[in-house]
């Protein structure tokens, strides 16, 4: 179903991303070592990589929200678990991982235990292609988020089975912690091939709309199609909700626009006083530096110092909230402005 609201996970439920699916079967019948996955948010990327994965060899594993090592291994678990059919064989035999009808149980304390590099090593000896794909792997705190990437790099280096694919929403952090261009970094230099997923154009976004209301039984005036095309500009995840509300019966547009704002309204309650503020003055039109300095002087009182706002706008630019002064996202520019910071 087209407007399941969860990320899709086989290709056939997939609409489009033929050729970001052809980029991923190539990089990684090629060997290539590491791949990444780069788009904003919604704009499905893990749905790709999910159904990229489908019927390949490998590990799923979404980095949101793990914080502990325990937390690590049960996704290490939870991920081989979900593929067990395609990669039990490649496990079989390996100290530190048992298979049960309820799951996988990766051990790694104590005797009998494996760690995710003594797991990948593994893996790799089995002398069959697997794949590693780690979805958002740049929200990850020290000191897992170092451990992770030497993870990475030593895989690059050393196993020559294992093909990664790194995905992730905020592009500048995620190349940030890898490191490519970092020469502290033990990834420095490394060649990385990436593949940008993009937003769909407004002939295929109507397309996905009609094609989604007709498995669920509906044809919405061609008017309100328009409109949804308009307003959600081709980010794929918003035109699911846009459908599974609809479909789910609440037929106003703007209270749709306006819960899909609300909902970016909660993302960004994470960000800090300064950050808003910045966001709030470029969604109310500032679209240079010395505009949004003047912007947020003249309405806020704030005289922001030269450095510390260029580091926040880049910091910015590095979550993929805007870029050059523009909101890479419409819904994102809305809630900007409803911020009150
Ligand atoms: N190619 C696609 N076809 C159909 N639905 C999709 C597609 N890509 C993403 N979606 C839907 O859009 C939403 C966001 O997708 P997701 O893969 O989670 O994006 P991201 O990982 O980039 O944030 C989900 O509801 C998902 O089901
Ligand atoms: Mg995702």
């Amino acid at each position: 179903m087209l407007f399941d609201i969860r990320p899709k996970s086989s290709r056939s439920d997939l609409f489009d991303r033929e050729n970001e699916l052809r980029e991923l079967d190539r990089a990684v019948d090629h060997g290539r070592p590491l791949t990444l996955v780069l788009g904003i948010r919604r704009i499905g990327k893990t749905s790709l990589v999910k159904a990229f994965l489908g019927e390949r060899r490998g590990l799923y594993l979404d980095a949101r929200g793990v914080s502990r090592r325990s937390e690590l291994y049960e996704r290490i678990g939870d991920g081989l678990y979900s593929s067990l059919s395609r990669v039990r064989r490649l496990l079989e035999g390996i100290r530190g991982v048992s298979f049960s009808a309820a799951g996988v149980e990766v051990r790694w304390r104590g005797s009998d235990s494996v760690s995710f590099m003594g797991l990948l090593q593994e893996i790799n000896r089995r002398g069959e292609r697997f794949i590693l794909v780690v979805d958002e792997v740049q929200s990850l705190k020290p000191p897992l988020s170092a451990e992770l990437r030497n993870l990475i790099a030593y895989s690059y280096d050393n196993l020559e089975n294992i093909s990664l694919v790194i995905s992730g929403s905020e592009i500048g952090l995620l190349r940030s912690f890898l490191g490519v261009d970092n020469p502290s970094s033990p990834l420095y230099g490394r060649y990385v091939h990436e593949v940008h997923v993009e937003r769909f154009s407004g002939g295929l976004s109507r397309e996905f709309l009609v094609e989604g209301f007709k498995e669920e039984g509906l044809k919405p005036p061609g008017k309100t199609i328009e409109e949804a095309v308009e307003l959600f500009d081709g980010i794929v995840g918003w035109l699911v909700f846009f459908g599974r509300s609809y479909a789910d019966g609440t037929r106003n547009i703007s209270r749709i626009f306006d819960m899909a704002v609300n909902l970016a309204l909660e993302e960004l309650k994470k960000l800090n006083e300064r950050e808003k503020i910045i966001l709030k003055a470029i969604a109310e039109g500032a679209d240079s530096w010395s505009r949004v300095r003047s912007l947020v002087s003249e309405k806020r009182g704030i005289v922001l110092p030269k450095s510390t706002l260029t580091r926040i706008i880049d910091k910015l630019e590095m979550m993929s909230i805007v870029k050059d002064y523009e909101f890479l996202d419409p819904i994102y520019r809305e809630a900007c402005r409803k911020l009150r910071p």
